[in-house]
């Protein structure tokens, strides 16, 4: 590794600390070791509500100090950057109050839980000029980036088809418990908001700006569990007690981009085997791209101008140098995985900070997210095509 003697250094709180405060943290940690960061990130404190879990996570994954309050994070002088791992419904809130406090800001998706909140967060980082960055941490992985890099390159020429997939299967037993996920007023959505966001900005960063959509939404099981209960996407509990799940298992939409594409979509939590099958196929008129995040490296390309005889998809994995980010990890063929795209994200960001730039995913990208999935639920309960 270069040591970089003119590193500046930029102190981070983060907001939760369960499952994505496990990746970003990993990320801000791994990110020097990989890579020469021109600001190096310093853990310096995170907030939750418990005084005890709090200051195991703390400790556990390298943050210097904690607080009990996600507002006094915000009012420390000693504080560069907010980072955003709570649920969505609490997005908003602390995202404004960091940036009117000049704080820069990641924070996880969606964005918001209403078009309108997502305007709000916009508003407040472009009055108070911060650095603001949404996790939509797929676009990331070098597979990806390097399919942009082709489309951009024309190699698959004019684009006819962005057709994506994402699949989980973790709510399938009816006894998985009423989890904040669950609930509309703390997630906003179900399937879609928290994995169909994730296909969305896939689309919208490789093939362009959706133009209109029809969709349909199904909640498969209307009554789980309440009370107490562990967390995360493998929650138990032992209640009988059970309450009305307020949000969607699963979303099916079609789009046509703006630039005449078509677009189809799945975002599913009761696909069974599928554990966190997010893919693509993209066909155009000198190609295809194949994509999917359980093989992460490897992308599937086939150019309609191959040899007669030899045409076929060919499978490319993607940890050559030439191939973006991997120059930083390991020699070819020996892969990474998906705690690597939030070392990614935040290299961009930190670059962003660093070189008064304002790297993409954004809080305007969350925005536009944000009129997607409202569009999508406006259209299935409307039954109608509805224009984004
Ligand atoms: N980028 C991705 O691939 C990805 C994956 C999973 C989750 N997410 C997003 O990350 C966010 C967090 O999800 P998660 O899976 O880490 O959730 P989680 O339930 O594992 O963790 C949430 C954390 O927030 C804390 N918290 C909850 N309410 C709070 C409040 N009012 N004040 C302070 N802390 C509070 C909890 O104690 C916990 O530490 C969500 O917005 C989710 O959509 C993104």
């Amino acid at each position: 590794m270069v040591v970089n003697v003119n590193q500046k250094e930029i102190r981070i709180g983060m907001v939760g600390y369960q499952f994505m405060g496990k990746a970003h943290s990993h990320a801000y940690r791994d990110l020097p070791f990989y890579f020469d960061p021109k600001i190096k990130p310093i853990q310096k404190a995170i907030a939750g509500r418990n005084e005890a879990g709090v200051k195991e996570a703390a400790d556990k994954m390298g943050w210097e100090s904690y607080e009990t309050d996600w507002r006094r994070l915000i009012e420390r002088d000693d504080i560069d950057v907010i980072d955003i791992v709570t649920p969505n419904h609490t997005h908003a809130e602390i995202a404004i109050a960091a940036a009117e406090a000049g704080k820069h800001i990641i924070t996880e998706k969606p964005l918001a839980l209403t078009v309108e909140e997502a305007e709000q967060m916009y508003d407040a980082v472009q009055k108070n000029n911060v650095t603001h960055m949404i996790c939509h941490n797929y676009r990331f992985a070098p597979a990806v980036q390097f399919t942009k890099k082709l489309l951009d390159e024309g190699r698959l020429g004019k684009i006819y088809h962005f057709r994506a997939n994402y699949l989980q299967d973790f709510i399938m037993d009816p006894s998985f418990p009423l989890v904040w996920r669950l609930k509309k007023e703390v997630s906003g959505s179900g399937a879609l908001g928290d994995i169909g966001a994730h296909s969305i900005d896939l689309a919208r960063f490789l093939v362009g700006e959706f133009k209109e959509v029809v969709a349909m939404m199904e909640t498969f099981i209307k009554e789980r569990p309440v009370g107490e209960m562990s967390g995360g996407l493998n929650a138990t509990s032992d209640n009988r007690t059970l309450g009305e799940v307020t949000v969607d298992d699963a979303v099916a939409f079609l789009t046509r981009f703006e630039n005449g594409a078509l677009g189809t979509f799945e975002a599913s939590r009761f696909a069974g085997g599928n554990r966190n099958k997010n893919k693509f196929e993209i066909n155009g008129e000198k190609g295809s791209i194949r994509w999917d995040m359980e093989n992460m490296n490897n992308l599937e390309v086939y150019f309609t101008d191959d040899e007669p005889g030899l045409q076929g998809f060919r499978l490319i994995n993607c940890t050559e140098e030439l191939h973006p980010y991997t120059e930083a990890y390991w020699p070819a063929g020996h892969i990474i995985g998906y705690e690597h795209t939030f070392i990614h994200l935040v290299h961009e960001f930190l670059n962003g900070i660093a070189e008064n730039y304002q790297p993409a995913p954004n809080f305007e990208d969350g925005v536009k997210n944000q009129q997607i999935l409202a569009a999508i639920e406006e259209s299935a309960e409307t039954k109608q095509w509805v224009n984004v």
